[in-house]
Parts: C-alpha cells; sequence; structure tokens
C-alpha cells in the first residue's frame, strides 16, 4: 500500500509474524523488509527517510545519525521489552515516541531461564552429545553427574517482571530466594515469593544459582566480572538470559576454565551475534543464540504489540506501552 493523505509511512526492519504486518497494514503504508536478518544500516537510513514510524528490534541502534536522517519519525516501537539499542533522550529530545514490548514475554522468558538453569545444573546437553556419540554403552552410577536444583537458593539480580516470574518458578522446587534491585519489592511480594532482598556481594556469597535479569545501563555493565565470579561458590551456576554486557565474557571465560564457579546458561552475548571463542571449548556452559521470549504464541504477541503501538502513536493516541511518555503530552 503506498501512503496517501493521512496516512503514515512505517518501516518494519525485520521479518515478523504475518497477522502482525497484516494488521499493520490495515492501518499504514508498509514498507517491509521481510528478511530475519539485521538492514544493513545504509539501506535502514534510506528506507528509513520520509517514513512516520520504525518498529524494530535491538540489532538497531535508535540513535542521533539515524534520527538526524530520519526528521519525519514519530514514533520507534522496539520489539523487545529492552531498548538499549535506542538513545531515548535523543527521540525525547526530538518528540520521538519510544514503545517496548513488556509483559508479554515475561513468562516466556522467565520458562527459558529455567530451562538453561536446569540444563545447566543437569547437564542435559551434554548427556544429549554423550548418547548421540554413541558413548551410552553400559549404564554408571557415576556419569554425567549434576548439581541438585530443590531445596537451594537462587539469587535474582533484578526483581523486575521477568526476575519475579523466575522467582515464583523457583516455589515448585523449594528454593529460597534472594534478590538484589535498586527497588525493594512489596511486602507481599517478598512473602509470596519467599524472597529476601540483599546486596550483591551477600547473593553471590550465599546463591546455589545467580540468574541475571537487570537491563543493561551504565550501572550493570560488567556487574558481573572477576570480582563477583570470585564471590561465588564454586558449586554455582551462573544464567544470563538478561544483556550479554551485563557479565564480563573474558572473566566468565577464566571462571569457567578454572573451576571458580561450577556452570554457566547463556541466551545472550557481549557482543552478539559473535560468541567469545573461549566458550566454545567448554563442557559446562550451555549456549543459545538468544531465544529467551522465542516461542511461536510470545513472538507473535510482542510483533502484535509493537505494531499497536506504533499505529497508536500516529493515529494520535496513547500507545499501550510507551517507554517516553512524557513525549505524548507535549503533541
Ligand atoms: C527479543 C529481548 O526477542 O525483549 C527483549 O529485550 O531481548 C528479546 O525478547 C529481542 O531483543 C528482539 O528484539
Amino acid at each position: 500500500m503506498t501512503p496517501g493523505p493521512g496516512r503514515p509511512a512505517v518501516l518494519i526492519s525485520r521479518l515478523l509474524p504475518e497477522p502482525a504486518v497484516e494488521m499493520a497494514r490495515r492501518g499504514a503504508a508498509i514498507d517491509a523488509y521481510g528478511v530475519d536478518a539485521a538492514m544493513p544500516r545504509d539501506e535502514l537510513l534510506a528506507r528509513l527517510r520520509g517514513k512516520h514510524g520504525l518498529i524494530c528490534v535491538i540489532s538497531e541502534a535508535i540513535d542521533q545519525e539515524l534520527l538526524d536522517a530520519c526528521p519525519d519519525l514519530k514514533v520507534v516501537s522496539n520489539v523487545a521489552v529492552g531498548y538499549n539499542n535506542v538513545d531515548v533522550a535523543a527521540c525525547t529530545k526530538r518528540g520521538v515516541v519510544v514503545t517496548n514490548t513488556p509483559d508479554v514475554l515475561t513468562d516466556t522468558t522467565a520458562d527459558f531461564a529455567w530451562a538453561l538453569l536446569m540444563a545447566t545444573a543437569r547437564r542435559v546437553v551434554e548427556a544429549d552429545r554423550y548418547v548421540r556419540e554413541g558413548r551410552f554403552q553400559r549404564w554408571e552410577y557415576m556419569v554425567l553427574l549434576g548439581g541438585d536444583i530443590h531445596g537451594k537458593t537462587l539469587g535474582v539480580v533484578g526483581f523486575g517482571r521477568i526476575g519475579r516470574a523466575v522467582a515464583r518458578r523457583a516455589q515448585g522446587f523449594g528454593m529460597r530466594v534472594l534478590y538484589q534491585d535498586a527497588v525493594a519489592a512489596d511486602a507481599a511480594t517478598e512473602r509470596d515469593l519467599h524472597a529476601t532482598r540483599t546486596d550483591l556481594a551477600t547473593l553471590l556469597r550465599e546463591s546455589d544459582f545467580v540468574t541475571l535479569h537487570t537491563p543493561l545501563i551504565p550501572e550493570t555493565r560488567h556487574l558481573i566480572n572477576v570480582q563477583s565470579l570470585k564471590t561465588m561458590k564454586k558449586s554455582a551456576f551462573l544464567i544470563n538470559a538478561a544483556r550479554g554486557p551485563v557479565v564480563d565474557e573474558a572473566a566468565l571465560v577464566q571462571a569457567l576454565r578454572e573451576g571458580w564457579i561450577a556452570g554457566a546458561g547463556l541466551d545472550v552475548f557481549e557482543e552478539e551475534p559473535k560468541v567469545h571463542q573461549g566458550l566454545i571449548g567448554l563442557p559446562n556452559v550451555v549456549l543459545a543464540p538468544h531465544i529467551g521470549s522465542g516461542s511461536s504464541e510470545t513472538r507473535l504477541k510482542m510483533a502484535t504489540l509493537a505494531v499497536e503501538n506504533c499505529l497508536a502513536v500516529l493515529g494520535g493516541k496513547t500507545p499501550p506501552t510507551p517507554v517516553n511518555p512524557e513525549v505524548l503530552t507535549r503533541r
């Protein structure tokens, strides 16, 4: 559909589920990249020129350069809850509304953090490889022994929506929950989740599983570093389904190699899609290609919410999940 008078123009920079794209077409003239890969930067800038809306994922850097090149832009609709790829302050200054996709992915991402936790503790990936390689020749008492999960201590770093959903699942395993967050949860939440707030050092010292659920902000970059890894128990596991740069990957490789901790489950990496070569050869780490929110149902919900956000802004309405709502009151 071509833009007509009063019809906004929107670029969708990534292949998204068709029902969501169809919905977008009903409300705007859509230019869809239609490829499941990051759009080359110069193509992104060229195709975004003259557009009013952008529906994008976190591989797109929404920065000053892009805003300067696309003065007609009114809304950046990120198909993700995290928006560390967006210079929100620059968008706000220009009156560009930024939106994200919280809530719809909370449980799916928490499920996956648990999948990583369990796979890591019980060595599921190593076990699969063992069977496929034909090494299951006889049953062995001492083979592939892992660590228990039930009754252990779970340390949740970042006690927002996803962190709490991870803690909720720990109830079924009779776990003690510690959490670290700048803001304390209310008493009812702490009680329901059997969760106690601690400082990071205490959490690292006492937890059998440390799971990261913080946004990537300057304060959380390399939050897990040499010192924090050395503070963890030698028997502990680190799970990261948040953002790669929260962990100093080189330090983690050293920790896994030298046995400072027992293992790690990683869905995210410091320089995605690059993965630190040191991680590849290690048996005590489970690696996944950033699929925490990757269920068919949730990816459709995320894309649908992103389209709703985008069309609402372009229709002069309040989007369901704005990141910088102050821009809306200025319109
Ligand atoms: C997305 C994510 O799938 O929501 C987030 O912040 O990291 C994932 O759920 C990915 O970022 C796509 O933009």
